[in-house]
């Protein structure tokens, strides 16, 4: 494992264009590239920008160099973000420019979470970005793109009403970029009001808000129907989620869980990411009685030594976290636990590592993300004075990656020799090969696996647990139909 986590790798969004029938008549076909990078709650945004764009004559196409708009939807969390995303546009300026001699016209927008911290400024540094939109009004993509045609020198908009987004979205049956195979991510919660030192999450997705029960069930039912056989609820604090349900009853994660249990032909449901404090009773007793809940948690705690969790506005110390694995533990026995650790923060001491390691060898994870403290612009943390040298953070986290990938090996090899139900997702490398998640969420690789499983369940015995993935046989008797 590297200093990157899988969710950090620039994302595109799946499958082909929208179909033309989208398009209102008499509209020009317009093409569309969005380019994604970070969290998976991007991820979901791209798709829904997408979706508003559909109804408005825009087809999803796959290079920028198809496009009539390229958006790149944007991510703060790592260091020189900003600086990337303005390298990136400096070629996109060069292509516009070329276009731009031959007659034709190309937009560029910047849109998540790079938008919304530079705002202004973006459109100052890099003059040929026509449109600057946050993660909160994006449902809003339509209005500036007319307001672009009809000859606006460039829009800015990066306010925050997230209500309003999530209400102004297409309806589920609406949602076709959602639903492009077995499985989709589902936005239940956004923003964080909890303020880490080191984090700009809750200043570019601003304050907590959950979506309604009815609409989230509406929208889980649709990608059941559509062939959606795993669904990843998604949160910057999924499990602080409290939406209203019909009744206007406050409804927990765990409630929520229950309810998306009930769906028929949704087999599987799974969340990201928690924070330790939102960890209940209800969502923990979830994983003890929903069979469809998978016994896998991300549950970051960032570092070990208490002394740091409290620089770093955690609210939580080393030890109540581990009472709190005790307790999942007694819930769900087998339940893989994976985290996030940052390393390095201003001051951590020697010894302050030494306590992340212990905490690391007590849970023992079966797999982690892992990265050296970056300051942020605009985070308590980042104007502390004592920031570590950037070799001591290199080889604290060289440290504890080789700690956490010992601990992803162990878990990976105890797998052998199990039959678990694996749903293929994937094509693999071989003619014949899927590759699909364990419930532990592991990637599981099948060589000469029937064509018919591709999006499906099937019950496989693991012959070997490697570093990042499994390998495994159809066990053939126990395929499912469903
Ligand atoms: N809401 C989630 C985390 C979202 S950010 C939570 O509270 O767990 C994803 C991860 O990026 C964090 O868990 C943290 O480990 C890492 N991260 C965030 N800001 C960082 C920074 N300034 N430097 C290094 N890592 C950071
Ligand atoms: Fe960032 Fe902390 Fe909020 Fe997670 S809980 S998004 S790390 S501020
Ligand atoms: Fe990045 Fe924003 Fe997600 S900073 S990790 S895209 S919430």
């Amino acid at each position: 494992m590297s200093d990157t986590s899988a969710s950090e790798q620039p994302t595109q969004p799946e499958g082909p264009g929208l179909e033309s029938s989208d398009r209102p008549a008499g509209a020009p076909a317009r093409k569309i590239f969005i380019k994604t990078y970070g969290c998976q709650m991007n991820v979901y945004d791209s798709a829904r920008m997408a979706d508003v764009m559909a109804p408005n004559g825009y087809a999803e196409v796959e290079t920028p160099e198809e496009a009539d708009f390229i958006l790149l939807n944007t991510c703060h969390i790592r260091e020189k973000a900003a600086e990337k995303v303005y390298s990136e546009l400096g070629r996109l300026r060069r292509l516009k420019e070329e276009r731009a001699a031959k007659g034709e016209r190309l937009m560029i927008g910047v849109a998540g979470c790079v938008a919304q911290a530079e705002g202004e400024e973006m459109r100052r540094r890099a003059p040929a970005v026509d449109l600057v939109v946050g993660p909160q009004t994006y449902h809003r993509l339509p209005e500036y793109v007319a307001r672009l045609d009809n000859g606006s020198p460039g829009i800015v908009e990066t306010e925050f009403p997230v209500e309003a987004k999530f209400e102004s979205l297409p309806m589920a049956e609406k949602r076709k970029t959602l639903a492009r195979g077995a499985t989709a991510f589902l936005t239940v919660q956004e923003g964080c009001d909890k303020f880490c030192a080191f984090c700009v999450v809750p200043y570019t997705r601003g304050g907590e808000y959950s979506r309604p029960v009815t609409r989230l069930l509406g929208e889980a039912e649709a990608l059941a129907q559509a062939g959606v056989r795993e669904v990843t609820l998604l949160g910057q604090n999924v499990n602080a989620y409290h939406g209203e349900d019909d009744a206007g009853r406050d409804t927990t994660l765990g409630g929520l869980i229950r309810r998306l249990a009930e769906i028929p032909g949704l087999e599987r449901i799974r969340y990201t990411t928690s924070h330790p404090r939102d960890m209940d009773d209800e969502l923990i007793a979830a994983h003890a009685e929903v069979d469809k809940l998978m016994p896998y948690l991300h549950l970051p705690v960032q570092a070990g030594s208490d002394r740091i969790l409290k620089a770093m506005n955690r609210k939580h110390t080393a030890e109540s976290y581990l009472r709190l694995i005790e307790r999942i533990r007694a819930a769900r026995p087998d339940i893989a636990m994976s985290g996030d650790f940052i390393v390095g923060f201003p001051g951590e001491t020697e010894e302050d590592f030494q306590a992340t390691l212990d905490l690391v060898s007590e849970v023992k994870y079966a797999q982690a993300y892992s990265f050296k403290y970056s300051p942020r612009p605009g985070t308590p943390a980042a104007t502390e004075e004592d920031q570590l040298a950037e070799e001591v953070k290199s080889e604290r986290l060289q440290r504890l990656q080789a700690l956490l990938n010992e601990q992803q090996l162990a878990f990976n090899r105890a797998c052998a020799g199990r039959v678990m139900p694996v749903l293929f997702d994937r094509r693999g490398r071989g003619d014949a090969q899927l590759v699909g998640r364990s419930p532990y969420l592991q990637s599981v690789h099948v060589d000469e696996a029937p064509e018919e499983l591709f999006g499906r369940l099937a019950e496989v015995v693991i012959d070997e647990g490697h570093a990042n993935s499994l390998r495994g046989r159809i066990v053939e008797k126990a395929v499912q139909t469903a």
